[in-house]
C-alpha cells in the first residue's frame, strides 16, 4: 500500500518527456503517485480537474492560455494544486507567483523528487534535507489474476504489441500471434502495422511486394468500406490479412491519429482479431491504438534497458487510465544466454509476466524468409508458447459473432477509455 503522505502528481508535457519523467520517478513510487498525464496542452485543465493533483509538473510553454489566465483557471478547477514549472534553462529562480517551484528538465530523479516535495510544501523552498528517498519497492503491485478480456460483440478483439526499445521481438510476437489467430480462415485475423516509418511486418509475412499500404487507406479519411479494405489488405501465411506499413518513411507521416481511428474501426468490424504492431516510441498515433486496445502486450527482452522502458510504459499506461487487467508483459529471450532470471525481471517490473518466450536460433531465418516460427517450426517450444499466448487472447464469443462474412455496418462500439470519467 502507498503511504498516507504520497504526493499526487499530474505531468503535463510532450509524451517523450513524460516517459522520461516516469522513468526518473519510478524508484519513488512509494512517495510520489503520478495520478495522470496530459500530453496535449488543451487537456491540462481537464486533467487537473479530474485528478485534483497535489502538484502539476508543467513544462514551460506547454499550457495554452496566457499564464495569468492559466493560473486562474487551474485555481478554479483544482484549488489545492501547486505548480512545479519544468524549464529548459538551468537557472531555477521561480519567476512567477503562480508557480510554487521550478526544476530543470535535465534534473535527475532525486532532484525532480525534491522539487516536487518543495512544490507540494513538504520541504522548504531552500531545498532542506534530502531525506528518506531510498527506493522501496517492497509494496510493488501484485499482478491481478488473468481474466478473460472480452471485446464488445460485433467487432474484433484488438491486441496491441509494444516495446519502448527496438529489437525486443515486438514484431516477431505480433506476426506470430496474428498468424496463429488467423488459423487458416480468411477474414479471421488481421495484422495492422502501425510502425509507420520502418514497419517490417510485411516482410516478416512475405507480402513485402504487395503495393497498397495503410497510407492508401488514410487517404480515404472516414470513408473506408469493406471492398476498399479488402483491396488494400495483403494475404499472408494461414490467410492472415495484413495492412502493411508504407514503403517509405515520408509516406508514414501522412497517416495521422484520426486516420488510425477510422482504419482500426473498419478493420475491427471485418475481423475477429486485429493484432497491431507498433514502433519503439510513443507518439499520438501509438496512444490512439493503446486507446482502442482490448489487450496491450508489452514485449520485454532480458536486458535492463528494455525492462526499464517497460516499467516506464506500465506507469504511463496506468497514468493514462488504461485498465491494468488489459496490460500484459511478454518476456522474450532474444539471446541464447542472459544474466537474469524471469523472477528478477518480474521483481523489477513489480508484476508477473503473461508468458516467457525461449530463445530459438531459427527465429532469424524464419523472419527473413517471411514464414513465422509457428508455421516454420510448429513443434518448437517457442511456437508452442506463442500458441499458448494466442489462446490466452482468443475470446470465442467475439469470434462467433464476426467470423465469416464481413458484418453489416454497425455503430462503432469503441469506448473512450482515456476521456472523461474513465476511472
Ligand atoms: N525468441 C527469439 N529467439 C531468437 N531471436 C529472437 C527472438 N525474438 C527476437 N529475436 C531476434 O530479435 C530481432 C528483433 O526482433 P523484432 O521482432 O524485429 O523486434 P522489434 O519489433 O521489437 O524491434 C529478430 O530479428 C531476431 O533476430
Ligand atoms: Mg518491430
Amino acid at each position: 500500500m502507498r503511504g498516507e503522505n504520497v504526493i499526487r502528481v499530474l505531468i503535463a508535457d510532450e509524451i517523450a518527456r513524460i516517459v522520461g519523467d516516469l522513468e526518473k520517478l519510478e524508484p519513488y513510487t512509494d512517495v510520489v503517485d503520478v495520478c495522470g498525464v496530459a500530453h496535449q496542452p488543451s487537456a491540462v485543465i481537464e486533467e487537473a480537474w479530474l485528478r485534483q493533483p497535489d502538484v502539476l509538473v508543467l513544462h514551460e510553454g506547454f499550457a495554452e492560455l496566457p499564464t495569468a489566465d492559466f493560473a486562474a483557471h487551474l485555481g478554479s478547477v483544482s484549488p489545492a494544486t501547486r505548480v512545479l514549472l519544468m524549464t529548459a534553462a538551468d537557472a531555477l529562480a521561480v519567476a512567477d507567483s503562480w508557480t510554487a517551484a521550478a526544476v530543470s528538465e535535465s534534473a535527475g530523479g532525486a532532484e525532480l523528487l525534491q522539487a516536487i516535495r518543495i512544490a507540494a510544501g513538504v520541504l522548504p523552498p531552500s531545498g532542506g534535507r534530502r531525506d528518506a528517498t531510498q527506493p522501496d519497492n517492497t509494496d510493488a503491485a501484485v499482478e491481478p489474476g488473468q481474466r478473460g478480456i472480452r471485446a464488445p460483440r460485433g467487432r474484433a478483439t484488438v491486441v496491441v504489441t509494444f516495446s519502448g526499445k527496438g529489437g525486443t521481438g515486438t514484431s516477431m510476437v505480433a506476426t506470430n500471434l496474428a498468424v496463429t489467430l488467423a488459423d487458416g480462415a480468411g477474414g479471421r485475423a488481421a495484422l495492422v502495422d502501425v510502425d509507420l516509418q520502418f514497419g517490417d511486418a510485411a516482410a516478416m509475412l512475405h507480402v513485402e511486394n504487395h503495393l497498397l499500404s495503410i497510407a492508401d487507406l488514410a487517404a480515404h479519411g472516414d470513408d473506408i468500406d469493406t471492398a476498399l479494405l479488402d483491396d488494400v489488405l495483403a494475404t499472408g501465411p494461414a490467410e492472415v490479412r495484413i495492412l502493411r506499413a508504407p514503403s517509405s518513411p515520408e509516406l508514414g507521416e501522412t497517416v495521422v491519429a484520426a486516420n488510425l481511428r477510422s482504419i482500426m474501426r473498419a478493420t475491427a468490424k471485418a475481423h475477429a482479431f486485429v493484432v497491431v504492431d507498433t514502433p519503439s516510441h510513443i507518439d499520438e498515433r501509438v496512444l490512439e491504438v493503446f486507446e482502442l486496445a482490448d489487450r496491450v502486450l508489452l514485449v520485454t527482452s532480458y536486458n535492463l534497458s528494455a525492462v526499464r522502458g517497460t516499467k516506464a510504459t506500465l506507469l504511463l499506461l496506468e497514468a493514462l487510465g488504461v485498465d491494468p487487467d488489459r496490460v500484459g508483459v511478454v518476456l522474450n529471450h532474444t539471446r541464447p544466454r542472459t544474466n537474469y532470471r524471469r523472477e528478477d525481471i518480474e521483481e523489477i517490473l513489480g508484476r508477473t509476466s503473461l508468458i516467457d518466450l525461449p530463445y530459438d536460433p531459427r527465429v532469424d531465418p524464419s523472419l527473413d524468409s517471411g514464414t513465422p516460427i509457428v508455421v516454420a517450426q510448429p513443434r518448437s517450444e517457442l511456437a508452442r508458447r506463442l500458441v499458448a499466448l494466442a489462446d490466452l487472447i482468443a475470446v470465442p464469443a467475439a469470434v462467433e459473432e464476426v467470423e465469416g462474412e464481413l458484418p453489416a455496418p454497425a455503430p462503432p462500439v469503441y469506448r473512450r477509455r482515456f476521456s472523461l470519467g474513465r476511472r
